[in-house]
């Protein structure tokens, strides 16, 4: 049966994606978005919209019966997870082997539950990783149009010094500092004036009640607040939620057609629609934009699609950490959920690490620093097509993980060194003291300049693009959402001039 046609269509609600909606939408084109997560603006029974991270339901993930939380055990114990029932929740995690990805479903990504973290890699290392790219321009005109739609903020460094809840930035601060390395505040997406309020106790509380990685209910400026908003205000641009994409083929006049999956939250299936389009914006994220393309060339719907298609992948160099402390050294029973502070060893020659300083929102005093470090990890996966699961599969071994333990055990060793503390062994289900085993940054598989041309133009087909942290060649030395933003701004800029003209 023939289906609907839309001049435009984006996958998925992610950075990219969002990007692309509004400016899309400015000029004037009917754009349809389509994301197989729900619209998160309902609250359930306890009235709010999100769990907390303490009491995970069913709304914390997308169809698993256990939560799958990144600290794994707490004294090896499984304080953390909880039985729930498979529903459409907000944050997934991907298993490969060896490998496991967190990634954000519902209208707006991987926004709906990261820490909010906004940070721009050092120019130098951006120069490295992405050397066709006019710095120039990205540094100038497209990271501060990102930060801008994005509603960057910083803390205010007064606040930071005697308020509560960053009590455990001050104790991993002064460590580093003890150890002779720098600190840097972090810029957020999460607005420091309702954290502020939030500890006086004049708001609901929200970084400050455990509420990261399940969503927040308060406070952050998710897609959804900011460029979504502002994409759905053009009047241009629709969201189909719980409409999953499963197929793309191109018919003979170049339309695209794809095959869609209408869902309820339960998991049943309720349609499967066709959708055609003339212009094709992949923004389902590195997991999600490069297994629908691996699967297109795969299975011969799109065949020109080049070997490059599932190449380049890597981790941000991720490994999770954590060090216990002095019992003089508290950091205090209220853990601000969003970080602001990271230790910044990124020009160390040899082992480059930024590492910043996470919160074990707890409600408890954990006597533990925790730590997300982020490593220059030069190795690289790549996705095969698995026909029984029509899936793309990541090939990634564990062994790969192992040059990013090397480079933040060489900064830990030394800070702890320093301060006469050692690791913890209990955080992470077994007795290991480095968690490179999940990733929260995957990060390319059609990487720029190799599956497409220099503005994310897949190569072999026209009118069809990529517009997400599938781009990035595996790696941009910091937390990376404000790359992706930026990068899709710059190249929605270059294909509405060129191409939808
Ligand atoms: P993104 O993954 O955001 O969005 C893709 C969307 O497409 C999803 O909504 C998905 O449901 C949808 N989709 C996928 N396949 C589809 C299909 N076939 N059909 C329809 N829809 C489909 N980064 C950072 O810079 N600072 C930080 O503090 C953090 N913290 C953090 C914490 C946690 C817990 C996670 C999981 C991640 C982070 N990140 C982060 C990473 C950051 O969130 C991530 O890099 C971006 O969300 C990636 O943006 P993309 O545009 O690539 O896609």
């Amino acid at each position: 049966a023939a289906g609907d046609f839309s001049p435009a269509v984006i996958i998925g609600t992610g950075y990219g994606a969002a990007v692309t909606a509004l400016r899309l939408g400015e000029a004037g084109i009917p754009t349809v978005m389509l994301e197989m997560g729900q619209l998160w603006n309902t609250p359930g029974s306890d009235g709010k919209v999100f769990p907390d991270m303490l009491n995970p339901d069913k709304r914390a993930m997308w169809f698993k019966k256990r939560t799958e939380a990144p600290l794994a055990s707490f004294l090896w114990l499984d304080l953390a997870n909880r039985n729930i029932d498979p529903y459409a929740g907000v944050l997934d995690r991907v298993h490969f082997g060896d490998m496991s990805v967190y990634v954000g479903r519902g209208v707006g990504g991987g926004s709906l539950v990261n820490g909010a973290m906004a940070v721009v890699p050092k120019r130098w290392y951006f120069e490295e990783i992405l050397p066709q790219v006019d710095a120039d321009e990205m540094y100038g005109k497209y990271y501060p149009r990102a930060n801008a739609g994005l509603g960057t903020n910083s803390v205010d460094a007064t606040w930071f010094e005697s308020c509560d809840c960053y009590q455990y930035a001050r104790v991993s601060r002064k460590h580093a500092h003890n150890a002779g390395l720098a600190t840097t505040f972090v810029p957020s997406v999460y607005d420091f004036d309702y954290m502020r309020r939030e500890e006086a106790g004049e708001v609901p509380r929200s970084a400050l009640a455990s509420e990261v990685i399940y969503g927040n209910n308060h406070g952050k400026r998710s897609l959804d607040k900011s460029y979504l908003a502002a994409a759905l205000g053009t009047g241009n641009v629709q969201i189909r939620t719980l409409h999953e994409v499963r197929d793309i083929a191109q018919q003979p006049d170049g339309t695209y057609v794809l095959t869609v999956r209408q869902s309820d939250p339960d998991g049943n299936v309720l349609a499967v629609k066709q959708l055609a389009a003339k212009y094709l914006f992949l923004g389902a994220g590195s997991l999600g934009s490069t297994e629908l393309l691996v699967r297109a060339r795969e299975t011969g719907k799109l065949p020109e699609l080049t070997d490059s298609v599932g190449q380049g992948w890597g981790t941000n160099g991720n490994v999770m950490l954590g060090r216990a402390n002095h019992m003089w050294d508290a950091v205090g029973a209220l853990e601000s959920g969003m970080p602001a502070l990271g230790i910044d060893a990124w020009d160390d020659p040899q082992y480059p690490v930024f590492a910043e300083i996470a919160p074990v929102p707890a409600g408890i005093e954990t006597w533990a620093s925790l730590y997300l470090a982020i490593t220059r990890n030069p190795e690289r996966g790549y996705f095969t097509y698995d026909a029984a699961s029509d899936s793309a599969r990541l090939q990634w071994e564990i062994s790969q993980g192992q040059p990013s333990i090397d480079a933040a055990k060489q900064l830990f060793d030394r800070i702890n060194s320093v301060n006469g503390t050692i690791y913890r062994y209990d955080l992470f289900g077994d007795t290991r003291a480095f968690e490179n085993r999940f990733t929260y940054h995957p990060l390319g598989g059609l990487v720029l300049g190799k599956a497409t041309d220099l503005y994310g133009r897949v190569k072999g087909y026209r009118n069809l693009y990529v517009t997400d942290g599938s781009l990035i060649p595996g790696s941009t030395g910091v937390n990376p959402f404000v790359t992706i933003t930026a990068l899709a701004e710059r190249n929605i800029e270059r294909v509405l001039a060129e191409d939808l003209t």
